[in-house]
């Protein structure tokens, strides 16, 4: 069921993109976060027969489309939602801005946990806002969260970017952690914008979404979409969940100001088949994925190659330690991208505590992840 697909020359980022991003395209592409395996039927079908009518206009976002959200959100994460309070957005990285336009002003803190998906850093930073650095406590090969230091951020803040789960470590937090994020932002009147992309894919855990804490609800945005959960990510099509009107009034002006208000007829169309049909194929998924873990995992700890990844609590992406290695990160790069001609991400794009480290998108075939490893214990082999 989980093929993966050859997507050359469909203008795809991960391999069309590849030599932009690595300088060569002599490699297995293993990095940006999407998958190699087909979207389920369902949107497939939903997007085709969309396809069928040859006028692609303007489009409004219909009833069903935040019912879609409503029952999903009530489903999967026990949290009821009002349909007013569900704000439809073009992509959760261009919400990211629009959140810190609305809520802060130049010079205002911004809290973020590194290491970290980049953007959220780079959002802060482009508009001269202060970030606020509250860096994950890796020990025993986990990642944790310095609450004292939280708290003393906080103290300096106006917003929280969280990231839940959390990408790359992959923590998916858990409800004890997130009620003290909760605490300590209210005592300190900060504002939660809570990225929540990845919550569909977390394997052992549940998923709490943040909205879903009584205490924050009225002080707190989130942020979501099917796109990584059903592979539609090129269909920009996201949305914001903000219970407070004044809050949710704010969102959308900066939005607006943006100057797009229009919806994507196939990004529509996408989510309401995959919210409402989806949920038997995101199960067997998430099981197709969970076993390429134990497939990496193993394959390392058996090889004896020193990589140790961290335990993948959430999303397809597996965070190495590549420490074992002794290289630099230069070498790193070069060991991974030019001698195995692996393309993983490289760990210090996440910030300096992603030094050591690298990413590994394991959301595609079990014959593609055989083959990077055969590739990575060969260029091991060679190396030592
Ligand atoms: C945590 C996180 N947020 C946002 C995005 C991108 O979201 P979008 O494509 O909706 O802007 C990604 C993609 O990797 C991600 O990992």
């Amino acid at each position: 069921m989980f093929k993966a697909i050859n997507r050359e020359n469909t203008y795809t980022t991960k391999y069309d993109g590849a030599k932009k991003k690595f300088g060569t395209d002599d490699l297995l592409p293993l990095w940006v976060a999407d998958m190699d395996v087909a979207s389920p039927q369902c949107v497939q079908e939903a997007l085709q027969k969309r396809a069928l009518h040859p006028i692609y206009g303007y489009t409004n976002y219909p009833k069903n489309y935040y019912v879609s959200i409503q029952n999903w959100m009530q489903k999967r994460f026990g949290w009821q939602i009002k349909q007013e309070w569900i704000v439809p957005c073009y992509g959760v990285v261009p919400s990211l801005n629009f959140a810190i336009s609305a809520y802060s002003d130049e010079g205002d803190g911004v809290i973020v946990q590194t290491p970290l998906y980049p953007p959220f850093v780079s959002s802060i930073k482009n508009k001269n806002r202060n970030v606020l650095e509250n860096a994950l406590v890796y020990a025993h090969g986990k990642y944790s969260i310095d609450f004292e230091d939280f708290e003393n951020k906080a103290k300096q803040a106006k917003l929280f970017l969280l990231c839940s789960p959390h990408n790359p470590t992959s923590r998916a937090w858990d409800k004890k952690e997130l009620a003290r994020i909760v605490d300590i932002c209210v005592s300190y009147d900060v504002l939660i914008i809570s990225d929540e992309i990845h919550a569909d894919v977390v394997y052992e855990k549940t998923h709490h979404a943040i909205g879903a804490f009584e205490k924050i609800m009225q002080h707190c945005v989130v942020l979501n979409a099917p796109s990584k959960t059903f592979n539609i990510a090129g269909l920009n099509t996201s949305y914001a969940i903000i219970p407070n009107q004044k809050i949710r009034e704010a969102y959308i002006v900066a939005q607006n100001r943006s100057g797009i208000t229009n919806g994507n007829p196939f990004g529509i169309e996408a989510l309401i088949a995959a919210y409402s049909y989806g949920e038997d194929w995101l199960e067997a998924l998430k099981k197709h994925l969970q076993s390429n873990i134990v497939y990496v995992t193993t394959f390392l700890e058996k090889e004896k190659i020193p990589i140790v990844p961290i335990k993948t609590e959430a999303t397809f992406l597996m965070w190495l330690d590549c420490k074992g290695l002794v290289m630099n990160q230069k070498e790193l790069v070069d060991f991974f991208v030019f001698k195995a001609k692996l393309g993983l991400n490289n760990g210090i794009d996440f910030g300096y505590l992603g030094e050591g480290f690298m990413r590994l998108n394991i959301g595609t075939s079990r014959e593609v992840l055989e083959v990077a490893m055969q590739r990575l214990l060969l260029t091991y082999r060679r190396n030592i």
